[in-house]
């Protein structure tokens, strides 16, 4: 059993019980690179300052940067019974180097270093997830754009209600998934604005050092400017748990629309075999599996959230043990979040979409109705009067089995005399799709112009990335 960092003040050996409770190794062994890099960073620094030596700064470093190699091929594995990744870095490099790996904590405790450690790797996590984000808005730009004029009902209380086009309608998700990406930028930057480490335990230290330049070597803009907040802030976690509890939300409703569209009852698409499960039982059965398996996933992020503001609910400063509960949720949250981004995108590319069963449906529900009313109330008519005139027509046509592109003129006329021969104009289809024109509208102009502008922003984000 490796030997706990604190066992100094202590009689007896510790309860296995205890250990294995309180060991959190399990989970933040994959801070290791970024455990390694704040204690590079802190070296470096402490070095810098005159408080070690040059030849303990230049042993630890290489030190580090061994373990780290090490750790990353496979040549060292990470012990199981250490306390915690923080333990494990530092017995590792003492084992290594000796005497000059015991000075490595000057000025620093775990609480600070774990605070650091993690920012670093939300940073490097979030990084992969706003790709994924980006990967998934590219998708589903193509479909848009594939479908900038194909015509299908809009719905409001999953009733037919007016006629929108298939693009507009992923444009609709694809503004959503901008927002989230904004979400986790915001929230990335806000982390990045300040490094805890220095904060030390929670006030500070009477060595001189410099926190500053251990922030800038890490990538932060500076060193938090209270020691207390530095060490007992996981304001960065419940932020970028919410950006995914929100963006899984986002995901939920468009899986909830891929099963509803994959249905015999729609059958506005076709998922491709390959990401479809059969039931062992029903042999006609094709089940939409990926989408409720990300619609249900969706609970699991928020109830993330929820645990890590409940976590932090009412937690005194500073540093206190239930903080360590913080990893587990954030790196379910990610994860979950990666692992349906990860198959939603593949699934969206392969989707066969069905035009022709959009536009029966978008001919069969009086989405045209609307324009029906607008065309009387173009003539002169109140809006209202309209409004109920064409409702007299649609129940017509239901008792005659018509619709209001077949019924006759004469009906029309009988209804009210404004109508005229090009009211058949009014209500084609097409043309009630095609009108919608203006900004932010399902015509298909406008849902180019969408696409333009989202692709631009994307292309932006892909540039500043490589720029960086
Ligand atoms: N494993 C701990 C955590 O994840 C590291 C910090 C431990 N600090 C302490 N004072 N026990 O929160």
């Amino acid at each position: 059993m490796a030997e706990q960092l604190w066992k100094g003040r202590f009689t007896k050996a510790v309860d296995s019980r205890v250990n294995d409770f309180n060991s959190s190794i399990r989970f933040d062994a994959r801070l290791y690179r970024e455990d390694i890099a704040g204690s590079m960073a802190h070296a470096a620094m402490l070095g810098a300052q005159g408080i070690l030596s040059y030849e303990d700064t230049d042993a630890i470093l290489e030190g580090l940067e061994a373990i780290l190699a090490d750790l990353d091929s496979g040549a060292l594995a990470i012990d199981p019974a250490a306390e915690d990744i923080h333990t494990f870095v530092e017995q590792a490099l003492t084992a290594r180097i000796g005497e000059a790996g015991k000075r490595l904590h000057t000025g620093r405790s775990r609480n600070d270093q774990v605070a650091t450690d993690l920012r670093l790797h939300l940073r490097r996590r979030t990084a992969g997830l706003k790709a994924q984000l980006e990967e998934l808005a590219g998708v589903l730009c193509r479909l848009a754009r594939q479908h900038a004029g194909t015509v299908m009902p809009g719905y409001t209380h999953l009733q037919r209600a007016q006629p929108v086009t298939f693009g507009h309608h992923m444009m609709a998700y694809v503004r959503m998934l901008l927002r989230d990406l904004g979400r986790f930028d915001d929230a990335v930057a806000r982390m990045d604005a300040e490094c805890p480490l220095g904060s030390a335990a929670l006030a500070g230290t009477t060595y001189p050092i410099d926190r500053t330049a251990a922030a800038r070597t890490l990538g932060f803009a500076a060193a938090c400017a209270n020691s207390l907040d530095g060490v007992s802030d996981r304001d960065f976690c419940i932020e970028i748990a919410a950006a995914a509890a929100v963006c899984m939300m986002h995901l939920s409703r468009l899986c909830e629309e891929l099963v509803l569209w994959a249905s015999w009852e729609f059958r506005f698409i076709e998922l491709d075999d390959a990401f479809t499960t059969g039931s062992s039982i029903m042999p006609q059965k094709k089940n939409p599996d990926v989408p409720e398996l990300v619609r249900g996933k969706s609970g699991r992020v928020f109830g993330d959230l929820i645990a890590l503001l409940t976590v932090m609910k009412g937690l005194p400063l500073a540093y206190n043990k239930d903080m360590q509960e913080d990893k587990e949720a954030i790196f379910d949250a990610l994860d979950t979040l990666s692992l349906c981004l990860d198959t939603l995108s593949p699934l969206l590319a392969s989707t066969r979409v069905r035009p022709e069963a959009m536009r029966a449906a978008a001919a069969e529900g009086f989405i045209n109705a609307t324009d029906c009313a607008d065309y009387l109330a173009k003539k002169g008519v109140p809006f209202r009067d309209a409004y109920r005139i064409t409702g007299g027509l649609v129940a017509l046509c239901i008792r005659r089995g018509e619709t209001l592109e077949t019924l006759p003129l004469a009906d029309y006329r009988q209804a009210d005399e404004a109508f005229g021969e090009d009211v058949y104009e009014a209500v084609r289809l097409d043309r009630c799709a095609e009108g919608r024109a203006c900004t932010g509208g399902p015509c298909a102009a406008s849902v180019h112009k969408q696409i333009d502008a989202a692709e631009a922003a994307l292309a932006a984000r892909a540039r500043a990335r490589g720029g960086r």
